[in-house]
């Protein structure tokens, strides 16, 4: 067995993620951007939103970028746009955040669910072809911890079967899958701009993106209460705007969005690195040869009582946190897809197996060793 040579706790405190480092370090240039739009008088969409809207549809490449309120928002006004209702079925992932199954039931839809790829966590295209039936509507993949699935094989089996693509690219933006980036393959994409992602806001916000001209109207009109005209309402809408504020702060974010991301490589190279050392008890993250990850979070598969090994490292000073502990087919919630234990082996082993480490761009090599080095040695000693 390797020897791990122990190195000193950091002085910081090591958090997952680091919400507040980045505003430190740019913190003129945050202040001079809250404060134009504070008096500027325009505090819902408005020029800024806009500005923001059209640097976002540049950075990804895609034709249309429409700010709303969260990435919860923009599942739901996703699919109310492609017209999802009750009786219709969506296909998605059992193991990711619960957002992506609500929004589907909110809508009087019923989740169906298809297993993962164990490799990636992300959804397996071959389950998804099993699962389509007679109902199923759209297709709803996510792109988990910053890896986007294989878009190549969803998006032909969309084609193939005459299904709606929604990508749930809330962790992935930046990502790409053979050179392509996540938010431009499918029919509507939906962005998180929750203040952990990668580019977060300082509050919710979100997007969705599309090519198409006419989703693009469809959902900037549903965003905005159905009306294109002021007190004309043309279809059911809802209230989910971006706040000028948040628009002002994601568009000073953006512009380092590249260098952070390429930070949080550095991070996860470093981390695998290490982590290879114990392949008896760690598989750290496999990355897809057509993949791109932008390392929303570096999780690992662990032979080891989690619990202990959580607590432990949380006396090291090390957090860790389970994405995700409960798949959603069997989360009480719902029931009404009539899940059971048992039924996505896969998404069952990755949450019973998983842990993820701190994972952001303000991380330095030290720390990144003291995690590892710490994380190694209570994985051996309380291995299972
Ligand atoms: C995969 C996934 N989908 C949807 C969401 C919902 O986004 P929001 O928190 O902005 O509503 C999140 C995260 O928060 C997410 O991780």
């Amino acid at each position: 067995m390797a020897v791990t040579v122990e190195i000193e706790r950091p002085t910081k405190t090591l958090q997952m993620v680091d919400v507040v480092g980045q505003y430190r370090r740019y913190q003129q240039e945050f202040d001079d951007a809250v404060l134009a739009v504070l008096r500027s008088g325009s505090y819902i969409n408005g020029p800024v939103v806009r500005a923001f809207e059209e640097e976002m549809s540049a950075y990804l490449g895609v034709r249309h970028a429409i700010a709303c309120a969260s990435g919860t928002d923009a599942l739901q006004l996703a699919m109310m746009a492609i017209g999802i209702t009750g009786g219709d079925e969506v296909l998605t992932t059992p193991f990711t955040f619960v957002a992506t199954t609500e929004t589907i039931a909110l809508l009087g839809a019923k989740p169906t669910y298809a297993d993962i790829d164990p490799r990636t966590f992300n959804v397996d295209p071959e389950e998804f072809r099993k699962k389509i039936g007679p109902r199923t509507r759209a297709l709803l993949p996510v792109h988990l911890f910053g890896q986007t699935c294989d878009l190549t094989a969803i998006a032909e089996l969309a084609r193939e079967r005459g299904l709606y693509l929604i990508e749930d690219a809330a962790q992935a933006i930046g990502a790409s899958w053979n050179g392509v980036k996540a938010c431009t393959v499918g029919d509507i994409s939906c962005i998180s701009y929750y203040p952990s992602k990668n580019l977060g806001a300082f509050g919710d916000a979100g997007m969705m993106t599309t090519n198409d001209d006419a989703l693009a109207e469809k959902l900037r009109s549903i965003a905005n209460h159905g009306s294109t005209k002021t007190y004309f309402h043309d279809r059911l809408g809802v209230n989910s705007r971006l706040d000028a504020i948040q628009a002002a702060i994601l568009r000073v974010k953006l512009k380092y969005l590249d260098e952070w991301n390429a930070r949080r490589k550095e991070v996860a190279a470093l981390y695998t690195e290490i982590f290879s050392e114990e392949p008896d008890l760690i598989a750290p993250p496999f990355v897809h040869p057509s993949a791109e990850p932008i390392w929303h979070q570096y999780s690992l598969l662990i032979r080891a009582d989690r619990t202990k090994v959580m607590q432990a490292l949380r006396e090291d000073g090390v957090p860790t946190s389970i994405y995700y502990p409960v798949p959603l087919h069997l989360q009480p919630a719902y029931q009404l897809s009539g899940g059971k234990a048992g039924d996505f082996p896969h998404t069952e082993y990755a949450s019973e197996h998983i842990l993820s480490v701190p994972m952001h761009s303000e991380l330095s090599d030290t720390e990144v060793e003291y995690i590892a080095k710490r994380f190694i040695t209570r994985v051996r000693e309380f291995k299972a």
